[in-house]
Formats: C-alpha cells, structure tokens, sequence
C-alpha cells in the first residue's frame, strides 16, 4: 500500500502561502450557478475532487460548464425551473456537501434522481436531510430506513409546504438543503439552529437576488420566481486549508509565514479565536471583502501555546478544524479540553476515534476521548510511527502537519488530501518535509 513520508521540519516554515479556494463557497458558486438564467464566470474554484463532484453533479442535471483553466470556469443554468433529468446514477464521490445540498434542490423537481458516492459516502447520517424534507411533503428514499446511500430523489407530486424546522443540530449542510427546497415551497420556509454555522448558502443567494432574513439563529426564505445569475463569483481562500498552516507555523519554532486570501467569514473564524486563546502569534493584514465575503491576509509566527478549552458554542465555526487544533493543543503546554463535539463521529471518519487512536501511536497517553470530545495533555515525549489516514482528507494532513512539526510520520491511502487540497504536500515538500 501505497504511504507518505513525512520527515521532521526542524528549521520551521518560512515565506507565502497562497490559499487555494474555499470548498463550501466552490459548491454553492457550481450550484446556484447551475440554477441561474445566464453564465457565471467563477474565478479561484477550488479544483479539488470534492467540489468537481459538485461539477459532473451539475453537468449531469442539463448545466453547461466549461473550465478556463484549473481555477476558472464558467457556468450557465437554465433558470431555476431548467434543470434536466439526469440520465444516470449521480456518484457524489466523498462529498457531503454536493450530496446533502443538491437534496435540497432536487427535492422539489419533476423527475427522478439517484445518488452514490464512496466507501465513506455511504457511512454517513443523510436522515437529517431527508426527514426535514419529507416534513415539506418532499419524497425521498434510502437505504437502511431513509438513511443512507444509495437515495432516490423521487418526484413530490405537488408543490412543497414551507415550514418553521427546529435543528436538532447546529449543521449549515442541514440549513441550506431546507433552504433551497424552500425557494420553490408554498409559503416562507423557517430554520432555527442551536447555533449559527456557516452562513455561505444566505451570503451567496443574495448575489442571485434572492434575500433571507435573519433573526438570532433563525433564518427565513420565501419563496422564489427568479433567480439572476451575477456575472461573476469570485471564491475567497478557504480557512479550513490555512489551518494547516496557521497551526504548523505557530508549533514549529522559527516559523513565519503569510498567508494570502484566507476567508475570515465571521462564521468560520473559530479556529483564529481558540488559536488566539492559546497564545498564538498572528496578525490579520490586508482585511478585504471579496465575492461577498470577508477575506484577509494572515501572518502568523511561531509561538508558545498553551491548553485551553472549548465547547458546543463555538464548534460550528471551527467543525473542520479539530483534527488541526488537536495537533496545537499536542504541543501546548498543559491540558486541552474539547467538548460538545459529537458531530465529528459522522464526519469523513469518526474524527474523534480517529485522532485518539492515531495521536496516541506519536505521543504515548497523549489523547482521551469521550463521547463528544477529547481530552489533550500537550507538551508529552514524542516519537515517529505509522499511522492511518482512514482516507479522511482532514486525518492526512493534521497528522503530516504532527509528524513535521514531531519526530516523522508515516501515512496511508496519503492522497485523500486531493479531495480539498491537492497541493498540500507539494507545499509542506517545498519547506523540506518530505523524506526520502
Ligand atoms: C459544510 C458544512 C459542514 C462542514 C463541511 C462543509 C458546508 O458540515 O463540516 O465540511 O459546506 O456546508 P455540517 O454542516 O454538516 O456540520
């Protein structure tokens, strides 16, 4: 089997950094677009495995898309009642996102629709997103008692209902497929969340004029006739991909490095608060507003961190980021405590489980889980092993990022990180961390 050896960086990170495209915002930009009534032109997509599920997802419903180059393309809809019938099976590959979100759009057209996707795809909880729609009258049917994949999206046969849905959970994918099957309900659609998540779906509807409403952690949509393509979107860098480096240059002594265009949306920043929390040396610069979206540079130097904790409030603005931040609290002074993180059980992996079991192999006693979070005694002896991505993108880098800034790392299935950042290791390569 096929592994990555990640040698120890013991000189630091040095230089620029520039962050490739924000995964959440590259879906939406391909989605909307696809229900748009003229071509949008996309600029900083992120060409990642994920969001080009996204693309054949779309191309697959009658969209045209046509790709300028790796990070631009342009894509054309046929309104939001011009989507086609799909003459196949649509795979979504390893993405939750593309799967969960299209529910929400296909729930209330005229034909039918078939989903798989991956190993890792057919795992995942998709009653969240199939009981709410049924309350709206929508059809929808899965394996194992409407859960998982394979699902078919079948025609509803009359107009959806608009309803107010309390979230059970805090979960932007949730919150936007109730959303855009409530632009095409009878009556105004309401979603209340226990916290606000990612806001990216509201942000993004307003540029194809659609307007939401927002009250606490309500969000409200009525219904919607037209839906005007902008002429472009342009993607802001994506958070979730600077964490790696915000983290490895912060525990690597010496380091200091910029990064460019990272999106600093205030409903993804937690990462930059828990970090600044753990004494964190870092400085926004260059602060900016690009497609709709807070952006900014950031420059980040090493610096002693310390433990610290954290909790359910803060979690749907960092959900990605605990692999990463469980690497920064590896190499904290003290106690990490992490609690009301129970959804990273049904991430890509049990990221929980995952971070516990393969943490522990580098640093003896280092992780204890519990049912929703993890306790991380910082600052223990370290060492190198072998350890197991569960090729979960998020797993192989946090744990590239441990071994580089520790004694080494060897990884499986290590190209799993092309589903959100194919570059990653030329990067980490590039600052001489890689063996031979
Ligand atoms: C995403 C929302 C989050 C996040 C995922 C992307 C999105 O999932 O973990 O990587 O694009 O809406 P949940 O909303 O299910 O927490």
């Amino acid at each position: 089997m096929e592994k990555k050896e990640i040698h120890p960086l013991r000189q630091g990170i040095h230089g620029e950094i520039e962050i490739p495209g924000d995964k959440s915002i590259s879906h939406r930009s391909v989605m909307f677009s696809a229900l748009g009534d003229g071509p949008v032109h996309i600029k900083n997509f992120l060409h990642a495995q994920d969001c080009l599920s996204t693309v054949k997802c779309v191309e697959a419903l009658g969209a045209k898309v046509e790709f300028l180059s790796d990070e631009e393309l342009v894509v054309t809809g046929h309104g939001i009642h011009g989507l086609k019938e799909p003459q196949s099976i649509i795979d979504a590959g390893n993405s939750g996102t593309t799967l969960r979100l299209m529910m929400g759009i296909l729930a209330p057209q005229p034909f039918l629709t078939t989903f798989s996707g991956d190993a890792s795809l057919h795992r995942r909880p998709m009653a969240r997103v199939i009981k709410p729609l049924g309350m709206m009258g929508a059809n929808i049917v899965g394996r194992d008692g409407n859960r998982l994949l394979p699902i078919t999206v079948i025609p509803a046969g009359k107009k959806l209902k608009g309803m107010v849905y309390d979230m059970p959970v805090a979960s932007a994918q949730v919150k936007s497929a109730v959303l855009l099957a409530g632009m095409y309900a009878e009556g105004d659609t309401t979603v209340v969340e226990p916290f606000t998540s990612r806001d990216h779906t509201e942000r993004m509807l307003e540029a194809f004029g659609v307007r939401t409403e927002k009250e606490g952690t309500a969000v409200t949509i009525h219904p919607v006739e037209e839906f005007h393509s902008p002429k472009e979107i342009e993607v802001p860098g994506d958070i979730s991909s600077a964490a790696y480096w915000l983290v490895a240059a912060s525990i690597l002594p010496g380091s200091d490095v910029l990064l460019r265009n990272v999106g600093v949306n205030p409903t993804r920043t937690g990462i930059l608060d828990v970090l600044e929390s753990m004494g964190a040396d870092f400085e926004l610069l260059n602060r900016r507003v690009s497609g709709g979206e807070a952006a900014a540079d950031i420059r980040v130097r090493s610096a002693k961190l310390r433990g610290t904790s954290f909790g359910a409030e803060i979690m749907p603005r960092l959900i990605d980021e605990i692999p990463i931040l469980a690497v920064a609290a590896a190499f904290a002074e003290g106690t990490t405590v992490i609690t009301g993180a129970g959804e990273l059980r049904v991430k890509e992996t049990d990221r929980l489980q995952a971070v516990t079991d393969e943490f522990n192999k580098l640093s003896p006693g280092l992780v204890e889980a519990s049912e929703d979070g993890m306790v991380i005694h910082g600052g223990q002896s370290l060492r190198k092993a072998e350890v197991a991505s569960y090729d979960d993108h998020r797993m192989a880098m946090s744990l590239s990022i441990f071994g580089a800034a520790g004694e080494g790392v060897s990884i499986d299935h290590p190209d799993c990180v092309d589903i959100s950042y194919p570059e990653f290791y030329n990067i980490l390569e590039n600052f001489g961390g890689k063996g031979a």
